[in-house]
């Protein structure tokens, strides 16, 4: 890891009350970042592996250039800054992950130990709970088979937890490491004091769609392709079945969750671990509704076998009565609010300016 100091935007300050963000330049980065902002953030420092996105600049206190994957970020970090909450963005999705496994072990799982290990000595050495936000996914889900998938109905986060990806397994690993580092972290060292440095909080998301970014290697993609292909009047050809279905969220709605169980009151969590649902339309239904808004719009299907699969092990459902309970989950977006109110309108206008 080499924090690169040229890329921050002020360096030099020190030790001051922090929220880090990873994986900056991605998508969830993009949204979360503004949210914060918009929140009255001003502590935030963003990193990411490439120079961070000069929209983000100003929203940030500093953006750092650097791979979570160096263990050496944990040292610098623990130097310079007083983190009072890690938001773990940071890692490869599940297509890209399968061309390259090991590697996607290393920056998933490794990444995330490393953050983990940094959140820890935070704690050890401000003496304050450091919150430790991590995104899991619905792919730490894997049914057998489309009849158990049917049958399954919403699936429980204790439920099917045999993933078939090497991007569901890093994910389910790195719940138990959070699980871990908040409960049980150096349990027969002679000098520990007491567990509970770190704070772990972890939703597991549906598919997430943007009005104003598209994913990069994920399998979920397959909604947002389709519907950004459309808008900028590119054929689509849709790598699985129509009747293939999984849950969705927008982005607003995932920004806005990660931020409601971030300030969620602890006594109230009875899991590290929530799912969250959405709306949850065949693929089918998703051309419909954007041949509806793009008359023109050009969809094709050539099933990707592989893919496929991959979609087919996650559920079409999940119960996530625990977050509505524990934390108020509450998505603004329906299946129809979230294309009528948030991604036709903002992706027309972003055509049109
Ligand atoms: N969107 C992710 C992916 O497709 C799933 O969480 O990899």
């Amino acid at each position: 890891m080499s924090v690169d100091p040229s890329t921050s935007t002020e360096a030099g300050r020190s030790r001051q009350s922090t929220t880090l963000v990873t994986g900056a330049n991605g998508e969830f980065g993009h949204g979360l970042i503004r949210a914060l902002w918009e929140a009255g953030h001003r502590d935030i420092v963003a990193l990411d592996l490439r120079e961070c996105d000069a929209e983000l600049r100003p929203m940030c206190r500093e953006t750092l250039t650097g791979d979570i994957v160096d263990d050496k970020l944990v040292d610098r970090f623990l130097a310079s800054y007083e983190i009072t909450t890690i938001f773990h963005l940071a890692a490869l999705l599940s297509t890209r992950s399968e061309f390259n496994p090991e590697a996607a072990h290393q920056v998933n799982v490794g990444g995330t130990l490393n953050l983990l290990r940094l959140a820890a000595n935070q704690a050890a050495s401000h003496g304050e709970v450091v919150k430790f936000l991590f995104p899991s996914s619905i792919a730490a889900y894997g049914i057998p088979d489309l009849e158990a998938k049917a049958k399954a109905g919403r699936v429980g986060e204790g439920e099917f937890l045999e993933p078939t990806t090497m991007y569901g397994v890093n994910k389910l690993e790195c719940e138990h490491l959070g699980r871990y580092y908040m409960q049980h972290y150096r349990q027969l060292a002679k000098d520990r004091t007491s567990a509970g440095g770190v704070d772990f909080r972890c939703i597991r998301f549906p598919g997430v769609i943007s009005a104003f970014t598209v994913p990069t290697g994920g399998t979920s993609d397959f909604a947002p392709e389709m519907l950004h292909a459309a808008a900028a009047g590119k054929p689509y050809a849709c790598f699985v079945r129509p009747d293939t279905t999984i849950p969705f969220i927008t982005m607003p709605d995932a920004v806005q969750a990660l931020q409601r169980l971030a300030a969620a009151d602890r006594s109230k969590l009875t899991r590290c671990v929530y799912n969250i649902g959405g709306f949850s339309p065949s693929a089918g239904e998703v051309a419909d509704i954007v041949r509806g808004a793009f008359p023109d719009a050009e969809i094709s299907t050539q099933v990707d076998e592989a893919r496929q699969a991959i979609v087919d092990s996650w559920p079409a459902d999940v119960d996530d009565s625990a977050a509505v309970r524990d934390w108020g989950y509450r998505p603004m977006h329906d299946l129809d609010k979230a294309f009528a109110e948030y991604l036709i309108p903002n992706i027309r206008r972003t055509a049109e300016a």
